[in-house]
């Protein structure tokens, strides 16, 4: 055999800049975009960790300073192509070109058709899928430019399998997004741009208090978790870091060759029949 072997599992990001819409988190803990910045970081990539919210973006940088991370909060809403336009200029302006992008971003609202109007639809893929499109238009020219660069989604198993109770315009949007991500993942397969998409199962973040909580007793939020849990066939729910270890690899060197797919991170559920 010749030549040299590459480096037990190429995770680092040394150098790099990482840019996570929605790197913030709805309650005080770990969130999926929160605990992805936090890895990001730990990669050794600058991260830009852009929320509407100011106060969970600025919690998200202390967390990876106090660790002696580098990470800049930007304040912004992803859906809105001005406040896209200027967080990204912001993002150069910290940290240089970037080179990771992790659209975290995500919102719904329960209900089925009959409950769904065409603003709630309107409003939820402006959110889930044009906010990705602003997001990779702002990217793509400095990757294309370098020929190098990986995009991260977060989808949904909602967005392949009825989860219980109707969600239709979250289902349908994050479906939206797992294909925008292969679509730009072919066109840009040849420029050294690779672009893939995470589906999280129930994952035990602070949203659940509010979005999921309901769906089974709201009046007793830790039944609630203990009912989400089972559900799933290794018999817990998933962590933020569980969701963020996957993301890591998937934007690393170690995932050269993985481009257009969608990770399951999910323990199994996806699977399962009953
Ligand atoms: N928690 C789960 O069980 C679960 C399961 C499957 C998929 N997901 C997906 O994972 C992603 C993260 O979930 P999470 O539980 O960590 O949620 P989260 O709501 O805590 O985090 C999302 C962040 O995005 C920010 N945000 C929302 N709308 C925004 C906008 N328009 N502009 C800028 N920032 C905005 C919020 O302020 C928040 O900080 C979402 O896309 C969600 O749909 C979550």
């Amino acid at each position: 055999m010749t030549g040299a072997t590459p480096p037990a599992l190429p995770l680092g990001l040394a150098g790099r800049t990482a840019f996570v819409a929605g790197g913030g988190s709805t309650g005080p803990g770990w969130s999926i975009g929160r605990a992805a910045c936090v890895t990001y970081a730990r990669q050794g990539a600058s991260v830009c960790v852009a929320d509407r919210d100011e106060a969970s973006a600025a919690e998200t940088v202390r967390l990876i300073e106090q660790e002696g991370g580098r990470a800049v909060a930007l304040v912004g809403d992803a859906a809105d192509a001005q406040d896209a336009e200027r967080l990204f200029a912001e993002a150069r302006a910290a940290f240089g070109p970037i080179d990771v992008l992790h659209y975290n971003v995500g919102i719904g609202k329960v209900g089925g058709a009959a409950a769904t109007s065409a603003q709630d639809l309107a409003r939820i893929h402006a959110v889930n899928v044009g906010g990705l499109l602003l997001a990779t238009q702002a990217v793509l020219p400095d990757m294309l430019e370098r020929r190098r660069g990986a995009i991260v989604a977060v989808s949904s198993i909602a967005a392949h399998r009825y989860l219980g109770y109707p969600h239709l315009a979250y289902g349908v949007t994050k479906a939206g997004v797992e294909q925008f991500i292969r679509l730009v993942a072919l066109e840009h397969a040849a420029s050294g741009i690779r672009a893939n998409t995470v589906v999280p199962g129930l994952i035990d973040t602070p949203r659940i208090a509010t979005t999921v909580a309901a769906q089974f007793d709201a009046d007793d939020f830790e039944a609630a978790r203990q009912a989400r849990a089972k559900q799933v066939p290794n018999g817990r729910m998933g962590t933020a870091w569980d969701v963020a270890h996957a993301c890591g690899f998937l934007v690393s060197d170690a995932a050269a060759y993985i481009t257009g797919t969608t990770l399951m991170v999910d323990g199994g559920i996806t699977g399962k029949y009953v």
